[in-house]
C-alpha cells in the first residue's frame, strides 16, 4: 500500500501515541510534549506517513497514520528528534521516505544535522549512514536501565557522508543535551534524542 507524507497535526496525536507505545515502550513522549512541539513551527517540522486514501476520502484519518518523524532546526544546527514506523509496516521504505523529507527540510534551514541512536539499533544506524550520517561520538550508558550507549551521528549539508573535519564540533554540540540523564529509571527506549532538546523541548 502506498503512503504519503503530510504535516503532523494535533488531530494525529491519538494515533501517534499508539505508535509511541508500540515503538518506544517506557520512553514515550507525551501528548503534551507533541502539542508543545507542534506549537513551534518556526523551529519544528513534524511529518506523518499515512496510507493512501481516495481523493478527499479519509483525509486526516488518524487510523491511517503508519509512521512519523520530527525535525528540530535552528540556523546553526538541526536535530532529528524522532522517527518511527508502525511495526507491521517496517521494511517498506517508509522510514527512509520520512527521513529524506526531514533532511530536505533540514538542508533548507541548517548546515548540520545531528541525532542520537541506540548503539544496538543497527537498522536505524544503517539507515542514517545511508543518508550521509557519520558517528562522531558515543554517550556511555545513555539509555537506562539497560545501560546501552547512544551513538551520536552527524551529517553536513554538503559532503556529510565522508567529512570528518567537523567531528569534534559535532560532539561538543551533542553533549549540550543532558536530558538523557533525566529519563525515568525504566526507560529503555530506542529513540533518537535531539541534541538540542534542552533548548527547544521544555518539560511539558
Ligand atoms: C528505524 C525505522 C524508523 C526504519 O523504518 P523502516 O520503514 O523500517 O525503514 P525502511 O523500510 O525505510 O528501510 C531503511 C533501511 O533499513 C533496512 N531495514 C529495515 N528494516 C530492517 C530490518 N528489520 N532488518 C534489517 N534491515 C532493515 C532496509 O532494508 C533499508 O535498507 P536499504 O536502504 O539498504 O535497503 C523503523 O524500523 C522503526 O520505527 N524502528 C523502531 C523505532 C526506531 O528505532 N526509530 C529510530 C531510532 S529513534
Amino acid at each position: 500500500m502506498t503512503a504519503r507524507l503530510r504535516p503532523m497535526t494535533t488531530a494525529d496525536l491519538p494515533a501517534i501515541m499508539r505508535l509511541e507505545e508500540a515503538l518506544f515502550a517506557l520512553d514515550t513522549w507525551t501528548t503534551a510534549m507533541y502539542r508543545d512541539e507542534l506549537a513551534q513551527p518556526d523551529t519544528r517540522h513534524y511529518l506523518v506517513a499515512e496510507d493512501g486514501v481516495g481523493e478527499g476520502e479519509g483525509a486526516g484519518d488518524e487510523a491511517g497514520v503508519v509512521g512519523y518523524g520530527g525535525l528540530i532546526a535552528y540556523d546553526d544546527e538541526a536535530h532529528i528528534a524522532t522517527l518511527g514506523v508502525a511495526p507491521e509496516r517496517q521494511g517498506e521504505g517508509l522510514g527512509a521516505l520520512l527521513l529524506d523529507a526531514l533532511l530536505a527540510e533540514a538542508d533548507r534551514r541548517s548546515p548540520v544535522v545531528l541525532l542520537e541512536v541506540r548503539a544496538d539499533n543497527e537498522v536505524a544506524q544503517r539507515l542514517y549512514a545511508s543518508r550521509g550520517f557519520v558517528p562522531v561520538g558515543r554517550r556511555p550508558r545513555y539509555y537506562q536501565p539497560s545501560g546501552t550507549d547512544a551513538v551520536v551521528m552527524r551529517r553536513e549539508r554538503t559532503g556529510g557522508a565522508t567529512g570528518d573535519g567537523g567531528a569534534d564540533r559535532g560532539v561538543s554540540i551533542a553533549v549540550r543535551n543532558e536530558r538523557g540523564a533525566e529519563r525515568p529509571a525504566g526507560a529503555t527506549g530506542d529513540r533518537t534524542r535531539p541534541a538540542g532538546a534542552d533548548r527547544g523541548r521544555g518539560t511539558p
